[in-house]
Parts: structure tokens; sequence; C-alpha cells
């Protein structure tokens, strides 16, 4: 594969406007519920405030992230006091926004609680032999066949080697526990806090930016580590009450499909980052957590939302997938597709997953024609769009101007292109390529 970018520097956006400061790591300022779950390449929050100043909006309006990802734009949104929706077909991720835009909670409760939770769960684990911290599995009386495990069907779609027996255990007696102190208004920052845990604290992750294993952690302090993230996250609430009114949804949907969901002409601005067409897959991105606190439990529900999401990658591509047929015959789209072909053709490569490059190529932009038709029914007249998407050339090395074919694509549905501006510029190690990352401007009459 050849995506192995770096994103590495900020670049000023064009025609003498103010930088973004287009870094994908948090500001600390920033880290106040952003960074309760995140994804690691999410765009910066500043870059909502950025366009949301652009576009002038003021109390009242609202704003769409059609594919909102853990809600970077939402939270921003509710912190300026906006109010927001956002559309998202990937559970966990879906999960993450509502937990980060629910601001209600008491984090008194939400300490008293969790803190309950833990002492239960060291004590289990004290009396299987586990350490008093649960740092070490040295002295546990558990041979390695009597360790909690995942359901077989779960457990097959984790990523080899991503969590190691004894975190995997320790992590479900705390969910176990969890489970049987449940309370409806606390769980779901708690199962947060745990996704994050098992990401950042106790997997064997590494994101670079695809997913990969990295160091294999053999142990680790589970109970603890969420705790403090429990800690952590009732701190930012004590910090947010004021705001905790501001409206906001997030609806569990897929964004070619957003008038279904959505009143009609009552959304003011679109600030957004669709996938790109760079063979990422967020299911695998996400998938530990979502296997290990059931989100996913079985193929059939990962093929079910893999076909609910536009066709970014060739691993959710699906015979039947009729996308493409929204791409005009004589389109650049098409002459870049068969470009990939003939590339793939004159290289002599002939896997499974090579054979789709052109096809995905076209299934991605026509998923995002679908998108962007659907869209105009829930849009008032006048409403401004942000689409932050970057060009690619993970197919066989063929460039794809994704924020010019996007543009163009929404101009043949009736937007009008106000401009399409650069956010940051990444470099491809396998090309030795600075790709562009850019934002969309759209303006719906
Ligand atoms: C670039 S990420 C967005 C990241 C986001 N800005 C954040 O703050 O995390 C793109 C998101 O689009 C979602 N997605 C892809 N196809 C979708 C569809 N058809 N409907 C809804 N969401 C979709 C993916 O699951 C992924 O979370």
């Amino acid at each position: 594969m050849l995506n192995t970018q770096k994103y590495f520097l900020v670049v000023s956006v064009r025609d003498g406007n103010p930088q973004i400061g287009a870094n994908s790591k948090l500001l600390n300022e920033d880290r106040i519920a952003h960074d309760w779950y995140r994804f690691v390449l999410s765009f910066p929050p500043q870059l909502v405030r950025h366009y949301s100043k652009r576009f002038g909006l003021s109390s009242g309006a609202i704003v769409l992230d059609p594919f909102c990802g853990t809600g970077t734009t939402l939270v921003e949104c509710k912190k300026l006091g906006f109010e927001s929706i956002g559309i998202e077909r990937n559970p966990i991720a879906w999960f993450a926004s509502r937990v980060k835009l629910d601001w209600q909670v008491n984090p008194d409760d939400l300490i008293r609680h969790a803190t309950r939770v833990a002492k239960n769960a060291a004590q289990q684990l004290r009396k299987q032999g586990f350490a008093a911290d649960s740092s070490s599995s040295a002295g546990s009386r558990l041979s390695a066949s009597t360790l909690k495990t995942l359901r077989p069907a779960a457990a097959s779609l984790l990523l080899a080697d991503s969590i190691s027996p004894v975190p995997l255990h320790k992590t479900l007696v705390l969910l176990q526990n969890l489970d049987r102190a449940r309370d409806p208004r606390l769980d779901g920052h708690e199962i947060l806090a745990l996704a994050k845990t098992l990401v950042s604290d106790v997997g064997n992750l590494r994101f670079g930016p695809e997913v990969g294993i990295g160091r294999r952690r053999r142990d680790a302090d589970v109970v603890g580590c969420w705790l403090k993230r429990i800690r952590t996250i009732a701190g930012d609430l004590q910090q947010l009450r004021q705001l905790a009114n501001v409206r906001s949804r997030v609806y569990l949907s897929d964004a070619r499909r957003v008038s279904g969901t959505i009143a009609e002409h009552s959304v003011d601005a679109v600030i957004t980052s669709p996938p790109y067409p760079n063979e990422k897959d967020y299911t695998r991105a996400t998938r530990l957590e979502s296997v290990v606190l059931g989100f996913i439990r079985s193929k059939d529900e990962l093929r079910a939302l893999k076909q609910e999401l536009v066709r970014s990658n060739t691993r959710n591509v699906y015979k039947q997938d009729d996308d493409d047929q929204l791409i005009p015959e004589n389109s650049e789209i098409r002459a870049i597709a068969n470009e990939i072909e003939q590339r793939r053709i004159q290289l002599g490569k002939t896997s499974g997953f090579e054979r789709l490059y052109a096809r995905v190529t076209r299934l991605y932009f026509g998923g995002m024609a679908r998108h962007l038709h659907d869209l105009r029914a829930v849009l008032r007249p006048g409403a401004r769009l942000a689409y932050v998407v970057g060009d690619q050339s993970s197919y066989l090395g063929v460039m794809i101007r994704t924020g010019r074919l996007l543009a163009d694509l929404a101009r043949s549905v009736g937007y009008t292109v106000e401009g399409i501006e650069l956010f940051r510029k990444r470099f491809a190690t396998a090309s030795r390529e600075l790709l562009r990352e850019e934002v969309v401007l759209l303006r719906w009459h």
C-alpha cells in the first residue's frame, strides 16, 4: 500500500487569509472534551473556529457535519454556542460524538460511581492474584486458559495481537463490574473513557496514519488508567456546565441519505471532512474498541456497517454497488479511473484489491455526488459549506486531485464553488510527494 504519508507541514490559507494553524495535533487549550476520544488525524478544532467566523455564523445558526467522525465540528460548535447536527455511520464514532456532546452529567456523581466500580474490579483482580495496582500479572493464579476472552465471532474481527491476553482479561473484568453497577446517566462517559484507555494505554496499536501493531503490552493497569481518564472527563465537565444546554444531535446514519434524517431547509452551514479515496479503512482504525466494547459483534454487523460508508477503500467494495452510475460518462473522474486501470495492466498487478482500484475511485466520487445531491434539500438558501479533502496517489501513483474533482461535482449539481483553499500538505513517503489537503468552499443559493 502506498499511503504511508506523514503530516508535517503547516501551511497558510491562500489569498492572504489568516493561517488556520493546520497541525493535526490538539492545542492544549482545545483538549477539553475534544480529547475524550478522537481519530488521530481528525482536523483540528481551530479549523471549525476559522470557518464559522468566515461564514459569519451567529447565535441561532445550525451547523451540520454529515461525516462527523469523533465530533470535532460538533464539539467546537457547542463551545461556540451554535446548534449542531452530526451524521456518522461507524457506531463507535457516533457514540463518541454523542457522549462528547453530553455535558449534563454531574462530575461528582461520575467520579463517585466510577471509583466504586474501579474498587470492585480491582478487588476481583486481586483475588485472582493480580497486584494491587493491577499493573503486574506476576503472581496471578489464573492460567492462560482461564483468562476471560471474547466470543470467537467477535475475537475473529480483531487485528491479530491488537491486545494481549492479560490486559484483555482485565478490561473484561472492568466491563463486567460496570455492567453490574450500570447507571444509565453515567455509562456513556464511563464506556467512552474505556474506549480511550483501550487505544491509548492498554492495546498494542500504533497509528501512523494507517493502524498497525506496535509495542506489545503484556500487562497494563487497566483499572487505574481508566479511572484517570474518568477524572479528566469529570474535570472537563465541570468547566463545560454553562454550555450544557446548547443543542446538538448525532444520527447513526448514511450521509448519502441526509434528507431522510434532517428537516428541510434547516441547515446554515456544513463544516466537514468526508473520507478521501486513500485506502483508509475507518472500521479497522477503530476495530479494537468497537469489538471489545460490543459495538460490532460479528462479520455480518461489520459488513452491514461498511455497506453504508462512502467507498473510500477496496475493502468496502461490494458487487451490487452502484454509486458510480452518478458519474457522467465523459467526466475527468472516469478518465482517472481508466488511467489507474491502464497502469495496473502495464505493471502486471493482479491481486483482488489492485483490480478494484479503478472501481473504488469511481464509487468514491459517485458516493460523494449522491451525498451532495441529497444534501441540497436540507440546506437553507445561502448556506455555506466547507469540505476538507486531500489529494491522493494511493492507487499506483495516479494523482487524484480530490478537492478539484469534488468542486466540479458540486458545481454540476447546482452549488456555487467559492474557492479551494490550501489547508496543509502531507508528505507521502512512498511516492516522495507533497500532497495537498484542501478546503472546498461551496454556497447553496
Ligand atoms: C475524515 S473522517 C471525519 C473525522 C472527523 N472530522 C472527526 O472529528 O473525527 C470521515 C468519517 O466519515 C464517516 N463516513 C464514511 N462514510 C459515511 C457515510 N456514508 N455516512 C456517514 N458517515 C460516513 C467515517 O466513518 C469517518 O468517521
